[in-house]
């Protein structure tokens, strides 16, 4: 089994950054006792319950009802199609009952009247085509044993329909001969007035979070949530995969920054960015890497380093790749040649750099693991697992919650791929 070993026996010298064991036989044997130990787990989960890898409670996910939000037409705060926007909202309990955990969904972004028109006819575009219900999992459950920390709060997940991660605003509804509408940043204000009337004006804890363009949305939104909540205790702010990145496709094109500059213009996003867009061109703006300089309130970064959509859409888009060398690659990381992983290796190093204030910041987290996956904290397997998903032997829910209630610093930077065996690698 030489391709076994391999995946799983740490060969890179950082590898010990991400495992606590250091130095000799011993702490070697244990690295390679626990790859064993994991292994094996994962082979038993296999053969045992494929369908439900790595769940510590065989319970299903609670379902949650669609709201459309009352004031939003009056507002002007529409989906692309003009329906009204939405959220799912599950009341906390017990100790949570006065605590909020605010999820902005994602789902990319459109870029031109062509992208965005199509978009109409989907969940990402209009509420007439959301689901009536959806399983809150990860972060979102409410069973303490797949969320230890956040499962009694009041949990809402807020359907992105915008096509800019909540931060678009356009007066104009008729574009060019069509009708769309660009009004995240009012569908993020209309529905925050809504919640702060249904109690989270009362919060005593908070956290924003969001995955992917919800992410980037998080990072955009963190200040102003923070500012809605001066009475709360703690506001803290969590972006899962939303750390995308202006870095060269391999084909030597800034195709992401190309792209955002479209998004930008298109929903006049550089609104947002005043102090920025006076320094930098608007697409910058839009980057984490810039937007994280000004924000004040503590945020915890999970990434992996190797994001599968950054892999397959930043790094190595189609038209980067004629020959389609990249194809098996970007499905499954095992398949990437040497060549490709220096080239992974490199955007890991660019992620490492753009995040490298961070770590100097006492309050804000950091958990960017080396797993080929791209939204993590709301599947069980990646957020709170007993096999997978672990730095330093912490699952992301532990590290996230040691953080967002000050039970230590966490600052988790894996070794680089393939050194941590707990990885879930499916792309996801
Ligand atoms: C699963 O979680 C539920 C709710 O917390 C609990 O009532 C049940 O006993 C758990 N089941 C197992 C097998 O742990
Ligand atoms: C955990 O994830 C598995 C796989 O996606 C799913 O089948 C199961 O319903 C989930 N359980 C809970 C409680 O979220
Ligand atoms: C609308 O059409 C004009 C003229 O063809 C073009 O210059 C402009 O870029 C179009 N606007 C958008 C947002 O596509
Ligand atoms: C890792 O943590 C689990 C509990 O989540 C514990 O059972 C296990 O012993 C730990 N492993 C190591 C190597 O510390």
């Amino acid at each position: 089994m030489r391709a076994g070993e391999e995946m799983l026996v740490p060969e890179h010298q950082n590898c010990r950054q991400s495992w606590r064991w250091r130095g000799g036989r011993a702490t070697t044997s244990a690295v390679l006792g626990l790859a064993l130990l994991v292994f094996s787990g994962v082979m038993f989960l296999r053969f045992t319950s494929p369908s439900q890898d790595g769940a510590l409670n065989s319970s299903d996910p609670v379902l949650v009802d669609l709201t459309l939000v009352k004031n939003a037409k009056e507002k002007g705060a529409l989906c692309l199609d003009g329906t009204l926007p939405g959220y799912h909202f599950l009341k906390g309990f017990d100790s949570g009952a006065d605590n909020w955990l605010i999820h902005l969904e994602g789902g990319g972004w459109c870029h031109d009247l062509e992208s965005c028109n199509a978009r109409k006819y989907t969940v990402y575009g209009s509420s007439s085509r959301m689901e009536r219900q959806v399983p809150f999992t990860g972060i979102l459950s409410n069973l303490p044993s797949y969320n230890p920390d956040f499962f009694n709060w009041n949990k809402v997940k807020i359907r992105y329909c915008d096509g800019a991660s909540f931060s678009g605003d356009v007066e104009e509804t008729e574009q060019n001969g069509t009708t769309l509408y660009f009004r995240g940043e009012r569908i993020w204000k209309a529905v925050m007035e809504e919640l702060l009337l249904n109690g989270l004006a009362t919060a005593k804890k908070a956290l924003l979070t969001g995955c992917s363009a919800g992410g980037l949305a998080t990072y955009i939104h963190c200040d102003d949530f923070k500012a809605l909540l001066p009475n709360a205790e703690t506001v803290k702010c969590m972006a899962d995969g939303g750390f995308f990145l202006d870095v060269k496709d391999i084909s030597g094109k800034s195709s992401m920054h190309d792209f955002y500059s479209d998004v930008v213009h298109l929903q006049d996003v550089g609104k947002m960015f005043p102090n920025c867009i006076s320094r930098m061109d608007a697409a910058k703006c839009f980057f984490p890497e810039e937007i994280t300089k000004s924000i004040s309130t503590p945020v915890f970064i999970l990434n992996s380093a190797y994001d599968a959509w950054q892999v397959k859409n930043v790094l190595a888009p189609g038209y980067s790749d004629p020959s389609n060398l990249w194809a098996s690659c970007k499905l499954d990381i095992k398949k990437c040649n040497p060549i490709q992983i220096k080239i992974l290796e490199g955007f890991r190093a660019a992620l490492l750099d753009d995040i490298s204030d961070v770590k100097t910041k006492k309050d804000w987290g950091i958990f960017v693991d080396s797993c080929f996956v791209h939204c993590q904290s709301l599947r069980n397997i990646t957020w709170h697992s007993p096999y997978y998903q672990r730095i330093n032997n912490k699952t992301i829910a532990e590290s996230t919650g040691d953080w967002y209630f000050d039970r230590r610093e966490v600052k988790e930077i894996d070794g680089p791929y393939p050194c941590n065996p707990t990885c879930v690698n499916d792309g996801f």
